[in-house]
């Protein structure tokens, strides 16, 4: 039986990327590079997919969890070298192996199928994803014969003055056929400019024998791009970030400046959303219909229901349901639950808190580890005092409650049901419901107290 599989190249070090980072886990629109192959590869059926590692594999390994086989590359020794890793998992089989970059964060599964399209179509040993590159500098170049056909792969350090001036460009993904790519990987030697066991030299390997050798060229460079240095990062990022916002328009998000809108890879958007220019969407957030995101604003991790208006204001890792207005200047904190038609005004902070359908917590208040009723109003400035220096305690504020400004909530404390806090209050135990509170010293005035000092 012929199968497929997929082979991912990772294990190199990405010296040119003067990192701590591994390389292929320094992220593209907010996903680590060899993650965006991945997602590409699992669109596609394969049989197998190996995913090459070395240094730093224990950090991959941790990014990765799907459905995939690690093989250990112990020292780089080349891309020849780290498919010849995968060996004892492939070499048996039959059928056709997809070999990738871990990066290339911009190749897509579209791509790929065309190319292994391609491969089938010509019955080729080994067909390779070419572009056209105006400025080829650092890729491998495609050296063909009179009639085309792609005879070998020159690095462009083993290159010669003619050889440098072919602009076709090795991107890096080929497919093989299985059996004959490890039979040639065993005839690759590292006598080369980078003393390295390159699996380009494969091409040329199977070519000598008399194999059919074909290429797909893709006129998407950007697809094709290499991520080799933070020059090639960032405009892999600009080009991630043109893709993701030209999706979202498409899906009938408005995006009023897409220079300066940033959405992850695993955010999503619902439809006649606008999103306003320096917006940030993170994570895996995701956004309602109808919402307007108004700049300065980041969502991190957070789901917007429906008809949710943001205006230059924080949301981490919380959920704000349907009809929410939030901002300006709003801080909402890991863990906050804000419910329907809740106004979250600004200068607001909230941590850990939830607060129910139609309340308001309008003006410079912070709520931390608090549960809010529903058509409760919290006056200006009201604080609920959490943390007593050791321990965080809750407050609870019950439905219909109305805190009156100025107010500290000194927890753990309860607001019963329609009770009243009077302004500048400084409550220490529990108001039981429907009951008006006040803790604040009596009004002084002492009478011509400023006219007896002259
Ligand atoms: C490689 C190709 C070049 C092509 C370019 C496209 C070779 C020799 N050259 O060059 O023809 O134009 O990609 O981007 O293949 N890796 C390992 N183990 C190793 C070495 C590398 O797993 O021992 C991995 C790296 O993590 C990386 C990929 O292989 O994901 C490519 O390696 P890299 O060193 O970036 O190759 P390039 O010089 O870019
Ligand atoms: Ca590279």
């Amino acid at each position: 039986m012929s199968g497929r599989f997929a082979v991912i190249l990772a294990a190199g070090q990405g010296t040119r990327m003067k990192s701590k980072l591994y390389k292929v886990l320094h992220p593209v629109c907010g996903k680590p590079m060899v993650e965006h192959v991945v997602d590409q590869v699992f669109k596609l059926e394969f049989d197998k997919t190996a995913v090459i590692v070395g240094h730093g594999a224990e950090e991959v390994k941790k990014t990765l969890t799907e459905k995939i086989e690690f093989v250990m590359q112990p020292e780089q020794l080349g891309t020849g070298h780290a498919v010849k890793c995968a060996e004892h998992l492939l070499a048996s089989q039959k059928g056709t192996t997809v070999v990738l970059c871990g990066d290339t964060p911009l190749i897509t599964a579209a791509t790929i199928k065309k190319l292994m399209d391609t491969h089938e179509a010509n019955g080729a040993k080994a067909t390779v994803l070419t572009a056209h590159a105006p400025d080829p500098t650092g890729y491998g170049r495609v050296i063909r014969g009179n009639q085309g056909q792609v005879e070998k792969i020159v690095e462009h350090k083993d290159a010669s003055v003619d050889e440098l001036a072919i602009a076709e460009v090795n991107t890096g993904t080929y497919c093989f056929d299985n059996e004959a790519l490890f039979e040639a990987l065993a005839e690759v030697k590292n006598e080369n400019a980078q003393g390295e066991y390159y699996l380009p030299d494969v091409i040329g390997i199977l070519r000598q024998k008399g194999e059919t050798i074909s290429a797909y060229q893709t006129d998407s460079l950007s697809e094709t791009m290499g991520v080799n240095d933070r020059v090639a990062l960032s405009q892999a990022e600009a080009a991630m970030r043109n893709r993701i916002n030209e999706e979202w328009m498409r899906q009938g998000v408005t995006i009023i400046d897409p220079q300066t809108t940033y959405i992850s890879a695993d955010a999503s958007i619902g439809q006649d959303t606008v999103l306003y220019p320096n917006t940030s969407i993170k994570g895996p957030s995701v956004i309602g219909e109808d919402c307007v995101i108004e700049s300065g604003t980041e969502i991190a991790s957070a789901t917007l229901g429906r008809g949710v208006h943001v205006c230059s204001s924080v949301i981490s890792n919380s959920v704000v349901a349907d009809g929410s207005s939030i901002g300006p200047f709003a801080h909402i904190r890991p863990g906050s639950d804000v419910g329907e038609n809740v106004r979250v005004g600004n200068f607001v902070e909230l941590k850990k808190a939830s607060i129910g359908t139609g309340s308001k917590v309008s003006h410079l208040t912070y709520v931390g580890d608090a549960e809010v009723g529903s058509d409760v109003n919290v006056g200006c400035g009201v604080v609920t005092v959490n943390y007593d220096g050791k321990n965080k305690h809750k407050t609870i504020i019950k439905d219909g409650a109305f805190v009156g400004s100025g107010s500290n909530l000194i927890a753990p404390v309860e607001i019963g049901e329609r009770a009243f806090v009077a302004a500048g209050s400084t409550i220490t135990d529990d108001v039981p419901s429907q009951a008006l509170s006040i803790a604040r010293s009596r009004q002084v005035n002492k009478d011509n107290y400023v006219k007896k000092d002259v």
